[in-house]
């Protein structure tokens, strides 16, 4: 049997509510884990959060709440935000939970044992007020700090590195030995540019406990604390590790923003490399959205809450919209006016209203009972299908959405051409309509397989009014004819209602 599929995400700072940026990068996974599924294969997906670090320390003493106590609440809505996007995933990493400190500890030990860190002191200029430390490039032109900044020192601080550079020209090698590594290629040339041009500093992993107490502790040393990176990358290998039947490790794809790239591509193989584990099969990088051309930011009020918007429009409508217009790879930009459009043209009008004309004149024309076979739309249903399972192995899901759209409108196109409410009036032309009326609900049928990745409810609510039991989550089911002459189909009801704006 082959390995597990495994899909991770990047894990959300537990410092705010999920905004626009988090829901997409959690919803491009959960597509590419329920198309691997529909594809056969068994898969594991997971999402979490990183529950460390200063930022929330900061905000849990705002509440005047201990952090584990302000992690607690705030994750419980996280949680409940990822079924409200009704993610498939398998388990959810909080990094605060012992069987990921434990693993990380263990870790740190085995990598301190065998030489990869040393202690060494730092000197330089520290911001209190905003707990960091400055560079030469934070001077303004006349070679003051900003006030924002407050009073800065000059400050000596003790910590542990993590070696890289050791490393570096194996990654180059690996990199360019793996075109398939670092997607999509603009990423990954991006990602050579720096290891080539660049050389690596050694990588901070601690910080003073007197400085930051949240976060875990190091084991051979009580007086600091891991800092972000070497407990939150290390999810991904810790929960593996939590299922140890399940073999998951390696990681198929790590799902992930632009601004992480080097954190996942530079400092996490070789910390895996040092680790002795296997390197992950792809690390898919997707890029950002703004909100009408402008950076999302709540200070501004530039959001798009993902939640009211489901609760308007629907998850689906939701899910739909972000995939269909953003390809993985590029930055996209949310207009209000945009996802109506898309919601109005491709959702109500076209995939709504195929389904809808198709099942209701199959319900008043033949009471619902499905006619004879008949093929007429089925090399435009095979082209579709041949064509999405061929890309979800790509996670090009864009082009798998556009491929699918292709039938809708060949289907609405069908209609327009063949006038089944024309054909109806007339019985001389009844075996006619029985064809046309078998193809579109065919077609209807293998729409819902097709589209049960991006669309889970529309695409079981299409298998019902199909009258069909079961759910259409296997690819292999988009076989043309898996209608059966006689089925009695469902009540048809909108899938999308058209609004008036
Ligand atoms: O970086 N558009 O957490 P995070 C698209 N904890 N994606 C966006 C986005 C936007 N406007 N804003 C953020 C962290 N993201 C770390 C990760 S992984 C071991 C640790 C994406 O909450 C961002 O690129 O700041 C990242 O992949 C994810 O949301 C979490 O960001
Ligand atoms: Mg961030």
């Amino acid at each position: 049997m082959s390995k597990r599929f495994y899909i991770t995400t990047a894990i959300d700072y537990l410092n705010g509510q999920p905004h626009l940026g988090h829901a997409y990068e959690k919803i491009v996974a959960d597509v590419i884990a329920r198309a691997r599924r529909s594809l056969g294969q068994e898969v594991f997906f997971l999402t979490g959060l990183d529950e460390h670090g200063q930022k929330v320390q900061q905000a849990a003493q705002a509440e005047k709440k201990n952090p584990q106590e302000y992690c607690d609440a705030l994750a419980a809505d996280w949680q409940a935000f990822a079924k409200k996007l009704e993610l498939t995933n398998d388990d959810f990493v909080r990094t605060t939970q012992p069987r990921h400190k434990e693993y990380v500890q263990a870790t740190l030990a085995k990598l301190h044992d065998a030489g990869h860190f040393y202690k060494a002191s730092y000197t330089g200029f520290y911001s209190a007020k905003e707990e960091t430390f400055l560079t030469e490039k934070d001077r303004l032109p006349d070679g003051k700090f900003d006030a924002s900044y407050g009073e800065v020192v000059e400050l000596k601080e003790d910590n542990y590195y993590f070696k890289l550079g050791a490393h570096q020209q194996w990654l180059i090698d690996y990199i360019e030995a793996n075109p398939d590594f670092i997607a999509p290629s603009s990423r990954r040339n991006e990602v050579l540019g720096f290891l080539k041009n660049n050389t690596l500093e050694d990588l901070c992993i601690s910080r003073p406990l007197a400085r930051l107490n949240w976060g875990i502790p190091l084991p051979f040393d009580p007086d600091f604390v891991t800092y972000v990176w070497f407990d939150a990358l290390v999810n991904y290998a810790s929960i593996a590790a939590a299922h140890p039947e399940l073999g998951l490790w390696p990681a198929d794809i790590h799902v992930l923003g632009k601004d992480i790239v080097k954190f996942h591509a530079v400092y996490w193989p070789i910390m895996l490399k040092a680790m002795g584990l296997a390197l992950p099969k792809q690390i898919l990088v997707h890029g950002w959205w703004q909100k009408d051309g402008a950076k999302i930011s709540k200070s501004t009020g530039n959001i798009v809450d993902p939640i009211a918007v489901i609760n308007e429009w629907g998850l689906d409508a939701f899910r739909f919209y972000v995939l269909r217009e953003l390809d993985i790879g590029p930055d996209g930009n949310w207009t209000d006016a945009g996802f109506r459009s898309r919601y109005q043209a491709e959702l109500a009008n076209g995939l709504g209203n195929l389904v809808n004309r198709s099942l209701s004149m199959l319900k008043r024309y033949r009471n619902g009972v499905v006619p004879a076979r008949s093929n007429e739309l089925a090399a435009d249903a095979a082209k579709a299908a041949d064509e999405t399972r061929a890309l979800f192995k790509q996670s090009q899901l864009q082009s798998a959405l556009q491929s699918i759209w292709g039938l809708v409108n060949r289907a609405n196109q069908y209609v327009d051409q063949t006038k089944p409410f024309s054909l109806a009036k007339d019985p001389a032309q009844a075996q006619r309509l029985d064809e046309v009326l078998y193809n579109l609900a065919e077609a209807c049928r293998v729409l819902a397989v097709l589209l049960w990745p991006f669309l889970p409810g529309t695409a079981t609510k299409i298998y019902a009014q199909l009258g069909l039991t079961g759910s259409p989550d296997k690819l292999e089911a988009a076989t043309w004819g898996g209608l059966q002459a006689g089925q009695v189909i469902g009540e048809p009801a909108p899938l999308f209602p058209r609004k008036d704006v």
